[in-house]
């Protein structure tokens, strides 16, 4: 695989889509180039899954039938969208993966993270991010920054946002070497310099960074 795959996680009204928006743009400055897209989504099949899940009129929808909707719009994105971006060598910016459904459904739902990650295995072809940005903060303080009508996850209970952030923070104890925490208590471009030190490094662009 010639190609990089970055992900961004992170609780509601962390800040990541401008964070995407703004790394994309540097990179595509640097003549590099870059594919955006947002899960579940990103081709025709996992935009009309997304709108299953994100329906707030669903509200009978179970744990499980939700796990393994998000598995599949993810499987859908992998083999049509993200393999071939990956083979021809983009460097790819994906608004959530996989450590969102071990954390929503799993640390947030109860769901068994065990068989999350083995039917994720499935659905991703065994693909794993070569970097993940993790945003925390607060659960409180992220939704209320939620401007437009919430969805049917975001209406969850604030304690379910605290389980949520949690979560994300013992995932990335697990696999420090694939996750950073991006602590969100600084301004927009400050915590874009910090996301560039690390992308600088893993694209090896250190010596053209200093634009
Ligand atoms: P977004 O608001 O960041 O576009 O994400 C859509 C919602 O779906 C968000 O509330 C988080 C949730 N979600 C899961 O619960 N599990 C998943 O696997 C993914 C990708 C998103």
């Amino acid at each position: 695989m010639k190609g990089k795959f970055i992900t961004f996680e992170g609780a509601e009204g962390s800040g990541k889509s401008t964070q995407i928006e703004l790394l994309g743009k540097y990179l595509k400055e640097r003549g590099i180039k870059v594919l955006l897209l947002r899960e579940p989504g990103g081709v025709k099949i996992s935009e009309q899954i997304r709108e299953l899940l994100l329906d707030v009129k669903n509200i009978a929808m179970t744990k499980e039938c939700e796990t393994l909707l998000y598995l599949a719009a993810r499987s859908q994105v992998v083999e049509e969208l993200i393999l071939p971006a990956m083979k021809k060598g983009l460097v790819i910016l994906c608004d959530r993966f996989q450590d969102s459904t071990i954390v929503y459904q799993g640390h947030g739902s109860g769901v068994d993270i065990d068989f999350i990650e083995k039917i994720g295995r499935f659905a991703t072809q065994g693909l794993v991010p070569n970097l993940t940005f993790l945003f925390d903060i607060d659960a409180k303080k992220g939704l209320d920054r939620i401007s437009r009508a919430k969805d049917r996850i975001e209406r969850r209970s604030l304690s379910y946002h605290h389980k949520v952030r949690k979560g994300y923070l013992e995932e990335a104890q697990k696999h420090p070497e694939r996750i950073k925490v991006i602590k969100v208590n600084g301004g927009k471009e400050q915590i874009h310099q910090e996301i560039r030190r690390y992308i600088d490094e893993v694209l090896d662009l250190s010596s053209s960074a200093n634009g």
